[in-house]
């Protein structure tokens, strides 16, 4: 499973980037504007410090408006893959940027019927949400669940990127699923590496190597 980072600080993207876990990079309108910067030089900073790929959203929601903002947003880097949402107007739009050879991940999936029409419009990726359905008390990965059997049924090449990614648990169980990619937050990226137990473990190692009153150098 490919990791992407959900966030627009260059700072945390800088920093998972000199880990080799990172595969690439979501943004959304939210996050640009937490991030206080802007949106275009954001992206050309993103895309310069990864080579993966890069998801700009379009704020236009009609058809021409978003084939132009697409144009804009494609120009500022090779790796930067088009946001759509999952409108009418988005398929149409996705259908054409696909038939442009540019890259595009269709965002805000709910259901499956959802991304059946994006794989058929020829979406790179499609972005199920799950913690935004778990809010609703509706099973988030059943969705990626069901995205996974209909996408192999019909042997679409879509790759489902699980979004809206809350848990350490939502990660594992989207692998566990088959899930192409997860878009996960920089703290919840970072804190998959923690474990108490082995905390505990090198702080024992650390005391009896003390207690050696040796030096590797
Ligand atoms: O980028 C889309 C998605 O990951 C947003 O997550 O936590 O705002 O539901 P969230």
């Amino acid at each position: 499973m490919k990791f992407f980072v959900d966030t627009a600080d260059t700072a945390e993207i800088k920093e998972l980037e000199s880990t080799g876990l990172l595969d690439g990079v979501t943004t959304n309108p939210s996050l640009i504007a937490k991030s206080g910067r802007d949106f275009k030089e954001v992206i050309a900073e993103i895309c310069a410090i990864t080579q993966g790929d890069v998801s700009a959203e379009v704020a236009a929601t009609d058809f021409d408006g978003m084939i132009k903002e697409a144009h804009v947003l494609r120009a500022i880097a090779d790796n930067v893959v088009i946001k759509l949402p999952l409108t009418f107007d988005g398929l149409k739009a996705c259908k054409q940027l696909t038939e442009e050879g540019t890259k595009t991940n269709v965002t805000l999936c709910f259901s499956a019927n959802q991304a059946l029409l994006a794989a058929k419009a020829g979406a790179t990726y499609i972005s199920p949400f799950i913690g935004r359905l778990d809010d609703l008390n509706i099973d988030g990965l059943e969705l990626i669940r069901e995205i996974r059997v209909i996408y192999d049924n019909y042997g679409f090449g879509t790759e489902i990127l699980a979004a809206s990614i809350r848990t350490a648990n939502h990660v594992k169980d989207c692998a566990l699923i088959g899930a192409d990619v997860a878009t996960v937050p920089p703290a919840t990226l970072k804190g998959l590496v923690k474990h108490p137990l082995t905390d505990k473990g090198l702080d024992a190692f650390l005391a009896d190597w003390a207690k050696t009153g040796q030096s590797v150098l």
